[in-house]
């Protein structure tokens, strides 16, 4: 049986529990190990929400990997998409060639994602998914193909497991939602 989940003040409930997180985790990962099979990953984690997902998806992931980092802003400090993306970390090496898997933590608009598909695509890598954790179907502005997906939610803002809020709230162990009072 698993523990009685502590929650923050901060959190009006819990939507995923840690065991189902890694649970879906363990899932995605022989997926991607099976349909990769020979071949080798680059794996590009999307700082800073997908810090978490990243660490533990690339451990169930049974396959020659190299992990990457790139880091974009696009929301401030709001809880909504401002339309503008701005890198503030490139990757470090080349992906010429290589393997992609964009490692996200959550897509809303789609605004986000797209825009780095698309510039990720322009440096010819041999082919690009794209997963991510979290999937919030309600509302996409742009279309962008998820091929791994952990789980779908409605249009509420979440936060914990990398998810932040205003930059906190990113080391919950579960997945929960704001208080409409603290948004
Ligand atoms: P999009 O550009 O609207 O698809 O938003 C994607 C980005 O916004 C993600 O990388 C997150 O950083 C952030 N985001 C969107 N929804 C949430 C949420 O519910 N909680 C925390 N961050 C979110
Ligand atoms: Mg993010």
């Amino acid at each position: 049986m698993s523990k009685p989940q502590k929650t923050d003040k901060h959190i009006k409930h819990i939507l995923i529990d840690p065991e189902s997180i890694q649970k879906r985790i363990t899932e995605l990962g022989a997926e991607i190990s099976a349909d990769y099979r020979g071949k080798e990953l680059v794996l590009v984690c999307i700082l800073k929400g997908a810090f978490l997902f990243t660490s533990d998806l690339c451990r169930q992931i049974d396959l020659p990997q190299k992990l990457d980092f790139m880091a974009v802003s696009s929301y401030g400090d709001a809880t909504r998409s401002s339309g503008i993306v701005k890198i503030e970390k490139d990757l470090s090496e080349s992906i010429q060639g290589k393997h992609v898997l964009i490692v996200e933590d959550i897509i809303d608009s789609g605004l986000t994602l797209s825009y780095i598909v698309k510039i990720l695509q322009d440096r010819q890598p041999a082919d690009i998914k794209v997963c991510v954790l979290c999937n919030k179907p309600s509302n996409k502005q742009q279309h962008v193909k998820v091929d791994y997906c952990g789980f779908k939610l409605e249009d509420e803002f979440v936060v914990g497991y990398g998810l932040d809020f205003k930059g906190y709230l990113r080391n919950l162990p579960y997945i929960g939602v704001v208080k409409d009072e603290y948004r």
